[in-house]
């Protein structure tokens, strides 16, 4: 039977300024998948290994089988598949989880089927699969794993991500306390309606970051990483938040915030020594919180979601 291995990385979402329309990708962690095509119909989700039996194992409910379905029904091809997916990113993280497990799949079965869609025509269909994970089809941590380094979302309708030619220079620590947030519910504190002043100074950022990574200007990337509108808000969920943003920037780093939905955390830095000191410093002020948390620093990741084999 015909069978791929496919990996997809875990995303920065938002990435400060870019509320639902900006994000990246690291190298590692990510989540692998294991698609063989069956010589019937069925999609078929046959183990999900790494989630504590959280994760539905009906294809229509789990983000791997919603976005398997989805990109079969738009060629009309009556393909089964088995899915086997490994889960090495913690559920509920702000890391990107659904979103990974969705993009290895659709890769996996776009290599198995002779890659006819590009890596921006998958991400229509793993956004179903964050539709189903939260209720949301947001594009932002889809769309960088599928196609690696920072992706911004211009439009959803019609659906436009444009791969931003940023500088390869920038490493990412990640730190991931224990603690679950559900994007769900981190969506469902934000205001539904923001200010002409707060409106203004997120366009400026957003703008400045846009500049920064392309040219690269790291002081303006740095000065860019601001979120005037749900960060105010969400990071009453996350213990020793404002105290981190300055240990992360006296280690070095350009810039701090909240990954996705959090209650992950992230910085960006210019040096891999840097990430890895504000990554540490970072830790630290969990620790007082009495916060346990994991560490990922990782340049940001240029290729999205690969076959392993
Ligand atoms: N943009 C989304 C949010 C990302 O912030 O809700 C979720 O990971």
């Amino acid at each position: 039977m015909k069978s791929v291995k496919a990996f997809a990385p875990a995303t920065v979402a938002n990435v400060c300024c870019g509320f639902d329309i900006l994000g990246f990708a690291v190298n590692q962690p990510g989540d692998e998948v294991i698609l063989t095509l069956r010589d019937d119909e069925l999609v078929r989700m046959v183990s999900v290994k790494g989630d504590g039996g959280k994760l539905p194992l009906e294809a229509e409910r789990n983000t791997a089988g919603v976005a398997v379905i989805s990109y079969l029904r738009s060629l009309g091809v009556k393909q089964g598949v088995d899915i086997e997916l490994i889960k090495n990113l913690p559920l509920g993280s702000g890391m990107g989880s659904s979103a990974a497990s969705g993009a290895a799949a659709l890769v996996g079965i776009n290599e198995l089927l002779g890659n006819p869609l590009s890596r921006e025509q998958l991400v229509i269909h793993a956004m179903e699969a964050e539709r189903v994970a939260c209720g949301s089809a947001h594009a932002d941590n889809v769309a960088p794993s599928l196609m690696g380094g920072f992706v911004l979302v211009r439009e959803y309708n019609p659906l436009d991500v444009i791969k931003i030619n940023a500088t390869d220079d920038l490493y990412c620590s990640l730190v991931h306390p224990h603690l679950e947030l559900k994007t769900e519910d981190s969506r469902k504190v934000l205001r539904q309606s923001v200010s002409l002043k707060d409106t203004i100074a997120q366009s400026g950022n957003v703008a400045g970051l846009m500049i920064g990574l392309t040219k690269p200007d790291y002081a303006l990337i740095g000065r860019s990483l601001k979120d005037v509108i749900a960060e105010p808000i969400r990071s009453a969920f996350i213990p020793g938040f404002d105290a981190m943003r300055q240990t992360a920037v006296e280690a070095g780093a350009l810039g701090f915030g909240i990954s996705g939905s959090g209650p992950t955390v992230f910085a960006l830095s210019e040096t891999m020594e840097k990430a890895h000191a504000a990554a540490k410093a970072i830790q630290r002020e969990f620790e007082k919180h009495r916060l346990k948390s994991d560490l990922f620093v990782s340049k940001v990741n240029q290729r999205g979601a690969y076959i392993i084999d």
